[in-house]
């Protein structure tokens, strides 16, 4: 996508007027309110056409001095697609920011960025037909500010949007293709591309070290299990932040095979991977004051003569055993693995992983938000800050003792599914609880949350990369 900056007097036909703020007495707000069409929270397009003139084609787009982050980004989202359906050649936003201070401009601008990528994103696809791929989308943005005033928050926008439109990729891709050793692959060109050091523990360094848990699950499977490390430094010496993605290329079930409703959808069982590794990316390239690590346990979980058996009992990472009760829970096992690996370097002080973990977070919450555990509250109620900015809904369950037995073997340390479907999601948490070693960990399961069924505002129908900008939020203020 090009971006351009004009000053306000450049002429164009096909324009997307800005009016923000109602103290703003411009040509377009004055209309609008004459009209009675502007308010202190305009989230609705105006069109000439709808407002019975047919001279130019401008779409008005008027919000109030209050609107919040996500009105204007969804108001963007529905501006651009409203142009997009009238066939605007290039989408010209012209911004009506007389008397506007250089700060409310940026974070419009940075809005803008975020909010426009992350709509007219679509995936590539493999149609041998790619005439209608083709197209290349301009966005010029017409201020009386200039563009050095503007570039830094231009690029702030569009490195979150970056990130999240990868993690799209990463996750609409299919399973044959994104396959353990393809994804380290792509982790490994970002790193180039983005300037963060990227290192993958492949079958025979898991072996050395001892990752029993991710190797049992991947054992089902020619393609071996990686780990990817990917780590960035930038805030010195302080400590770093892991985040820890789920990389289950396809999710078979295991010998707990999936039935074919349960199966078809299984290649985005990588979306927390494709998130760690989308922020890392919007992180690196946008330079953020922080230290992060992200470790993303890669494989599948097929049914190979090789692959585990229900019954079967494990080792980990930790020295916890594990008897496996159910061979579809396999996420909880890799994930227990690299928690682990994180929780015991010295220079890690907090853990956030991410995880299509259950189904039952699914079925609780329909995609609307992820289910989020931890055994930190206040490390809760700064993710619950950093949600509210992006509208990245969470919501938390509990980690009460009472559910611990739900998770104790008979005849190992652990049992990896409870003895019933009860409580999946919280169950899946106990279990992951076991591997932080106390240190502050949040466990967000975006089993729902990773996919939608349908487009809304700035989200494809698809993987939405949800999570990306959730936690770069979250790294934002946390210090
Ligand atoms: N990958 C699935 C969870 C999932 C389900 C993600 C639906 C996205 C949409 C996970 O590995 C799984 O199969 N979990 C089981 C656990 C159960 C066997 C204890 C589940 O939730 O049914
Ligand atoms: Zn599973
Ligand atoms: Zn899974």
């Amino acid at each position: 996508m090009g971006y351009k900056f004009k000053n306000s007097d450049y002429k164009c036909n096909e324009k997307i007027i800005l009016c923000f703020g109602e103290d703003n007495c411009s040509e377009a707000v004055k209309k609008l309110k004459e009209l009675n069409l502007f308010n202190s929270k305009i989230k609705e397009i105006y069109t000439l056409e709808t407002l019975n003139e047919s001279v130019e084609k401008n779409i008005y787009v008027g919000f109030g001095n209050e609107a919040t982050d996500e009105e204007i980004r969804q108001s963007f989202a529905t501006a651009i697609k409203k142009a997009k359906a009238m066939k605007y050649g290039e989408y010209t936003f012209c911004f009506d920011d007389n008397n506007k201070s250089l700060d409310s401009v940026k974070r419009i601008v940075r809005l803008l960025a975020e909010a426009c990528e992350l709509t007219l994103y679509k995936f590539k696809g493999y149609k041998s037909d790619t005439k209608d791929n083709a197209t290349e989308n301009n966005i010029t943005f017409v201020s009386n500010y200039i563009e050095e005033e503007l570039i830094d928050s231009l690029n702030e926008g569009l490195n979150i949007a970056n990130g999240v439109n990868l993690a799209r990729d990463l996750g609409n891709i299919p399973a044959n293709i994104m396959t353990p050793q393809e994804f380290s692959k792509q982790a490994i060109s970002c790193g180039e591309k983005y300037n963060f050091s990227v290192e993958i523990f492949d079958k025979a360094i898991l072996e050395e070290k001892g990752f029993k848990s991710l190797l049992a699950v991947g054992q089902g499977s020619h393609n071996e299990p990686n780990l990817a490390i990917l780590k960035y430094n930038g805030a010195g010496e302080s400590g770093y932040t892991a985040v820890i993605g789920k990389g289950v290329t396809f999710d078979a079930g295991g010998y707990n095979l999936k039935d074919s409703t349960g199966i078809t959808t299984m290649k985005v069982d990588m979306c927390g991977g494709a998130d760690a590794l989308g922020l890392m990316c919007a992180v690196a390239s946008n330079k953020l004051n922080t230290n992060l690590i992200c470790l993303i346990p890669l494989c599948e979980n097929l049914i190979g003569a090789d692959a585990i058996l229900p019954g079967s009992v494990i080792g980990t990472l930790s020295g916890k055993t594990v008897e496996i009760t159910n061979t579809d829970a396999e996420g909880r096992l890799i994930m227990a693995d690299a928690l682990y690996y994180a929780a015991s370097l010295e220079n890690v002080n907090k853990i956030v992983d991410i995880a299509t973990l259950t189904g039952a977070t699914a079925m609780a919450f329909a995609g609307v938000c992820s289910s989020v555990m931890t055994n930190d509250q206040e490390y809760y109620e700064l993710l619950n800050s950093a949600s509210k900015e992006c509208n990245e809904k969470v919501w938390q369950l509990p980690l009460f003792d009472e559910y611990k037995e739900r998770v104790v073997s008979s005849i190992a340390d652990l049992r990896n599914s409870g003895p019933t479907r009860a409580a999946g999601s919280i169950v899946a948490g106990m279990f992951l609880k076991e591997f932080v070693c106390n240190k502050s960990w949040l466990h967000i399961d975006i089993a729902g949350s990773a996919v939608a069924g349908v487009e809304k505002n700035y989200n494809p129908a698809g993987v939405t990369g949800y999570g990306v900008r959730l936690l770069y939020n979250l790294l934002k203020v946390s210090k």
